[in-house]
């Protein structure tokens, strides 16, 4: 009896070392970005006046923000799916109207919610995330994001873009929001304006890193 349980232990093992390893789940990505062009109120407005950008800072004149510009490169290297925040209610076309309001958003921590639905998070291990730099760290409808989702286990990277006032604060808030996230990559452009400078920029930037090796 023993020498048939051992001769059936010999095969079993014979077997399970033949079959072939079954393969891991590939890690997932999903590119996250808050474009002020995409959340503004177009109601009513010329078309034309909308895809100038101009109506986001007044001496803006090009096709695209910089936030897109991003997006889209990230999405070449990585291939990661996209998904752009909409928030229920967008900002006045108008910058003067808009800007003095995002500072009280920001210090009255007014809480956003999205039009469309949110992600399935348990389909994706990394998240990279885009946004500008609004009152010297992320856009209140993005610090509202990071407050109300769960990225538990999930690997993030951020990446801004700004006007010279620097970030000094995204790192230390996101840990706050989410302390059971990492966070393996995080830089900010100083490209200003030019769609091609922050092209060069971002470029530099990504041909540095080995995540992405
Ligand atoms: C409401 C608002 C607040 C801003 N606050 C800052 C700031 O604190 N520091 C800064 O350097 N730039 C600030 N900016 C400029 C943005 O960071 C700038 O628009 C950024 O380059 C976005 O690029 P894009 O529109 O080309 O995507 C602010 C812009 C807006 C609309």
């Amino acid at each position: 009896m023993k020498k048939i349980i051992l001769v059936s232990l010999v095969i079993l093992t014979l077997i399970l070392a033949a079959s072939p390893a079954v393969a891991a789940e590939p890690e997932k990505a999903l590119i996250i970005y808050f474009d002020y062009s995409e959340n503004i109120n177009t109601e009513g407005m010329d078309i034309d006046a909308v895809s100038q950008a101009s109506i986001a800072e007044p001496e803006r004149y090009r096709d695209r923000s910089n936030v897109l510009v991003m997006a889209d490169m990230l999405k070449e290297r990585t291939g990661a799916e996209v998904y752009s925040l909409h928030i229920t209610e967008p900002y006045a076309p108008k910058f003067e109207d808009m800007v003095d309001g995002a500072q009280t958003d920001k210090n009255e921590n007014r809480q956003f919610s999205f039009s469309d639905p949110l992600p399935e998070w348990k389909e994706y291990d990394t998240i990279y995330f885009l946004s500008p730099i609004w009152w010297y760290t992320m856009p209140q409808p993005v610090r509202s994001f990071f407050q109300q989702v769960d990225l538990s286990g999930k690997q993030l990277a951020y990446f801004s873009i700004n006007r010279g006032s620097g970030n000094s604060n995204i790192l230390k808030e996101l840990a706050e929001f989410q302390p059971d996230m990492e966070i393996f990559a995080q830089y900010l452009l100083s490209a200003m304006i030019d769609n091609e400078a922050a092209q060069k920029e971002f470029t530099e930037y990504l041909d540095t890193q080995d995540w992405l090796k």
